[in-house]
C-alpha cells in the first residue's frame, strides 16, 4: 500500500488531520491500535477554543458542535467559600470557549472519515517506523495475523503520550517533565450541570474542585484526590459529599446528584519532548506534549498542532515549499510552552501540595483575590483561557 501521509492514532489530532488534509486533496492512511469503539470509550476534557472550533469547520465537521456545543462566555473561581466570575468574552474582545465532549468531536471526525470513504485501519498492531530520514519512509504493522507495509511520502506521529512514534526516537529527543503530586477524581453523571453558562474552579483548604458539563443534562466533576487513592475507594455518595464542601455554599446546595456513568483517577504531568520533527517524521498532539487538565489545553494544544502540520504538508504538496515543514517544531513549541506555562500556573494557583500548608494557602488566596479584583490580571487568564492566537 502506498499514500502521501502515513498517520500513526485515530485520537482527535490523528483524525483533524486526516480530514484536513483530505479536503486539500492530499491522501493519507490512518493505522490505530485499537478499535473504533475503544478510542471514542474514552473520556477527556471537553472545552474548545475557537481556533479549535474554527479548524472543525475548516475540516466540514462543525455542524453538530455548533448545534450541540454550549458557549461559555465566563468562568468561575471558588476561593474561601466565595464564587467570583470572570468575564472572558467581555475581556478578550468578543472571545468564547464552546464545552462540547472530546468524544462527540471524535464521533464526527470518526463519521466524517467513515462517509468519505478513507482508509483507517484500526487494530494495526506493532507499528513501526522506518526511513523517515530518506525520503522514502515505510511504516509495518500486523493485522489478522499478516505483516503489511505502507510507503509513504512523510509520517505522522499522532500516537498519543504511550505511541510508537516518540518512542522510536527517543535517543534524539530532550524530554522537559514535571509530576504532579496528586491527581484528579473525574465523576460523569446524566445530571442537569451546576452551572451550565461557566465552568466552576475551586481552590479550598480540602483541594481543587471543578464543575463541568458535556451538556445540558450530562456533568462532569472533579475533585483532586492523592494520586495512589483507588476509585472504589470512592464511593457515589463520598464523592458527591466532598465535592460540596469543596464549592460555596450556595453552589453546594444547588449540586444534582445522580449515579455516576464513569468514575476515575488520572495522574497529572506536565511533559514536552523537543523538537517535534525528525526528517519526515513529525509528531503533534499528545505525543509530543502533556498539559495538567486545569485549563483544558491539552486537546487544544493538539488542535493547533495539527493547523501548523496541515498548513506545512498543503504548502509542501501544493506550492512545493518546504518553508512550512521546516518551521513546523519550532512554531508548535513557540504555541505548547505557553500553554505549558499557563496550565502550570493555573495549575499551581488552584491546588493543595503537599508543601502549601497555612503560610502557601494565604499565598494562592491573595493571588485569587488579585486576580478577580485586578482588570490586567483576569485579563491575563481570559486571553490564555480562550486561547493565544496561532
Ligand atoms: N500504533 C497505533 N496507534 C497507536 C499506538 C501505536 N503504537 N499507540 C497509541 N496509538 C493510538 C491510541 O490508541 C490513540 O487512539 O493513538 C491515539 C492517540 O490519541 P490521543 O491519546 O487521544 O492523543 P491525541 O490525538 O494527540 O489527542 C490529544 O486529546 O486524547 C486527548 O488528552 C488528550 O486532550 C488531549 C488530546
Ligand atoms: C472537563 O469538562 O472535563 C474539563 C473542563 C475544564 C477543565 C478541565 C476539564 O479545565
Amino acid at each position: 500500500m502506498r499514500t502521501q501521509v502515513a498517520i500513526i492514532g485515530a485520537g482527535p489530532a490523528g483524525l483533524l488531520l486526516g480530514q484536513l488534509l483530505h479536503r486539500a486533496g492530499i491522501d493519507n492512511v490512518i493505522l490505530e491500535r485499537q478499535t473504533g469503539d475503544y478510542v471514542l470509550g474514552r473520556i477527556r476534557a471537553g472545552i474548545l477554543e475557537q481556533v479549535t472550533v474554527d479548524l472543525m469547520d475548516e475540516a466540514g465537521v462543525g455542524d453538530r458542535l455548533h448545534r450541540e456545543g454550549i458557549v461559555h462566555h465566563a468562568i468561575e473561581l471558588v476561593f474561601q467559600g466565595e464564587r467570583h466570575p470572570i468575564d472572558v468574552t467581555g475581556l478578550t474582545g468578543g472571545k468564547v470557549v464552546t464545552a462540547y465532549g472530546q468524544t462527540e468531536l471524535t464521533h464526527d471526525l470518526m463519521d466524517a472519515r467513515k462517509a468519505e470513504g478513507l482508509a483507517t485501519v484500526y487494530e494495526a498492531r506493532d507499528v513501526s517506523l522506518h526511513d523517515f530520514d530518506g525520503s522514502k519512509p515505510v511504516v509495518r504493522y500486523r493485522r489478522g495475523g499478516e505483516t503489511h507495509e505502507l510507503q509513504c511520502d512523510f509520517i505522522a506521529g499522532c500516537d498519543g503520550f504511550h505511541g510508537v512514534s516518540r518512542a522510536t526516537v527517543r535517543d534524539r529527543v530532550t524530554e522537559y517533565e514535571k509530576v504532579y503530586p496528586f491527581g484528579w477524581l473525574g465523576v460523569l453523571a446524566d445530571v442537569p450541570p451546576v452551572s451550565p453558562h461557566a465552568i466552576v474552579y475551586g481552590n479550598s483548604e480540602r483541594g481543587f474542585s471543578l464543575c463541568s458539563m458535556r451538556s445540558l443534562t450530562r456533568s462532569r466533576y472533579y475533585v483532586q484526590c492523592p494520586v495512589d487513592d483507588k476509585v472504589e475507594a470512592w464511593s457515589d455518595a463520598r464523592f458527591w459529599d466532598e465535592l460540596r464542601l469543596r464549592v460555596d455554599p450556595h453552589l453546594a446546595e444547588r449540586i444534582v446528584t445522580g449515579p455516576s456513568l464513569e468514575k476515575s483517577i488520572a495522574p497529572l504531568r506536565s511533559f514536552v519532548a523537543e523538537p517535534m520533527r525528525f526528517g519526515r517524521l513529525f509528531l503533534a498532539g499528545d505525543a509530543a506534549h502533556i498539559v495538567p487538565p486545569t485549563g483544558a489545553k491539552g486537546l487544544n494544544l493538539a488542535a493547533s498542532d495539527v493547523k501548523y502540520l496541515s498548513s506545512a504538508f498543503i504548502e509542501h504538496y501544493k506550492e512545493r515549499s518546504a518553508a512550512g515543514l521546516d518551521h513546523y517544531s519550532d512554531r508548535a513549541l513557540h504555541r505548547v510552552w505557553k500553554a505549558e506555562r499557563f496550565s502550570w500556573w493555573l495549575t499551581s494557583l488552584m491546588h493543595r501540595f503537599p508543601d502549601t500548608g497555612p503560610f502557601g494557602q494565604r499565598l494562592q488566596d491573595a493571588e485569587l483575590e488579585y486576580l478577580v479584583h485586578s482588570k490586567a490580571a483576569s485579563t491575563a487568564l481570559a486571553e490564555n483561557y480562550v486561547g493565544l492566537p496561532l
